[in-house]
């Protein structure tokens, strides 16, 4: 169904997982050489429901589920981590997730204590690391598993006046 061409990306929202779009979630799609990327979303949802720091979020175009990620933000520290990131295969391309990690950043902000967001991705994943470093990521170098890390400084929050 071709019926998201044409959204505008200010219509990418983040929801939580529910009963209902669940399903939805773990029939989203990479491609064949996208899968050693990132986990599967079933595995990331069943992870989800031992790891009370763990924030799922599902990413909607309007009311199309198009993609899933997941972040933590423990209060005791300040650094964020996303950790899963995917958008299905049949809406990449289209500035989605772009969009979608502009929406999470946002949300990270508004947490309030986190000031760092840390990411992780292979190496060799160009589309990765191109959204992240336009986004403004910083690459750290590899961790012990041989995945690139990158950090991003939060902008710091406007004192009230
Ligand atoms: C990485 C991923 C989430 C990007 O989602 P997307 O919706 O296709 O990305 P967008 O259309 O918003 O593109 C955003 C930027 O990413 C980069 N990008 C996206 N696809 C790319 C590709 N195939 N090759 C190189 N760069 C790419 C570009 O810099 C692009 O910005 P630009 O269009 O201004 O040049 C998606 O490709 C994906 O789900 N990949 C498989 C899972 C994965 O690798 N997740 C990350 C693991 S941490």
């Amino acid at each position: 169904m071709k019926s998201g061409i044409g959204l505008k990306t200010a219509d990418i929202r983040l929801v939580p997982v529910t009963r209902t779009n669940r399903p939805l979630v773990t029939a989203l799609e990479l491609a064949p050489d996208q899968m050693d990327f990132v986990a599967s979303n079933a595995e990331s949802l069943e992870e989800a429901e031992t790891d009370e720091d763990a924030r799922p979020r599902v990413v909607m175009a309007g009311t199309r589920v198009v993609g899933f990620l997941m972040y933590e933000a423990p209060r005791d520290d300040d650094e964020a981590r996303i950790y899963r990131f995917m958008i299905d295969r049949a809406s990449q391309g289209r500035g989605y997730g772009k969009a979608a990690l502009r929406e999470v950043l946002d949300e990270i902000q508004g947490l309030g204590h986190v000031r760092h967001v840390s990411i992780c991705y292979e190496p060799d994943n160009e589309a990765a690391r191109n959204l992240y470093r336009s986004a403004g990521f910083v690459e750290e170098g590899l961790d012990e598993d041989g995945e690139m890390i990158a950090i991003l400084a939060l902008q710091a929050q406007a004192d009230e006046p």
